[in-house]
């Protein structure tokens, strides 16, 4: 079974995708880390967002893969875990330039499906019931207000020690949705068959329930 989370920044898609994944024993795949990482690699050779070629020349001689721990799941460049430094505001803040990129999609795409492939799956990201798994038999689309949202961010931020204002959160958020649904090659979008859930006024337990419901309604 696939079932396949999209949503705009931050609407808590990988919170919900991991619990669900967790109650059903699922495997989980989190693909906006994928081009995170991807991002992180550009950044570490200091090789612009936008420079297509050597992206790809670096994507070619390095390899991005995950790994299931007690903790959850993890996320590595060749040996390195780069789970956290993924999350900086660095990364954040310029991934959605590394994510138009065609020739990244494509590669990171077909990595998504092999994963999915042969296990039973829940891939949370942009463009998962649109595009990676339009047969996915469950298809979330996940929204909560832009305030929401960036409440949100800041307070997982303050818990980790990030003190960014609440205001160049929700400016941030607002641009990567922008950019994330304007883009040429599989634009952040609802799928035509995806159910629609607003997480506006929902606890995270609240979300948790309702998805449940809708994949019983499909098993
Ligand atoms: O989900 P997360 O916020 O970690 O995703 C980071 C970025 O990766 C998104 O803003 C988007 O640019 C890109 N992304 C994507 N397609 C996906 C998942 C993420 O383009 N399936």
């Amino acid at each position: 079974m696939q079932i396949a989370i999209d949503g705009p920044a931050s609407a808590g898609k990988s919170t919900i995708a991991k619990l669900i994944a967790k109650n059903l024993n699922f495997v989980y795949c989190d693909t906006g880390a994928m081009y995170r990482t991807v991002t992180l690699l550009a950044k570490k050779h200091n090789v612009g967002y936008g420079d297509t070629l050597n992206i790809l020349k670096l994507m070619s001689e390095h390899r991005i893969h995950f790994l299931n721990k007690e903790d959850g799941q993890h996320v590595y460049l060749d040996d390195e875990d780069v789970s956290d430094d993924i999350r900086t505001e660095e990364i954040t803040n310029n991934v959605s330039q590394v994510s138009a990129i065609k020739e990244v999609r494509t590669q990171l795409v077909q990595m998504q499906r092999d994963l999915a492939n042969d296990c039973d799956i829940v891939m949370d990201g942009r463009d998962i019931g649109t595009t990676v798994l339009p047969k996915a038999e469950v298809k979330i689309f996940l929204i909560a207000s832009v305030e929401v949202r960036a409440q949100r961010r800041f307070k997982e931020n303050v818990e980790r020690g990030i003190n960014t204002p609440l205001k160049e959160l929700q400016d941030e958020i607002a641009a990567r949705d922008y950019k994330d649904s304007h883009r040429e090659i599989s634009p952040l979008k609802k799928a035509d068959d995806a159910i629609e859930v607003d997480t506006s006024d929902m606890t995270i337990e609240q979300v948790v329930k309702r998805v449940t419901e809708i994949v019983n309604e499909h098993k």
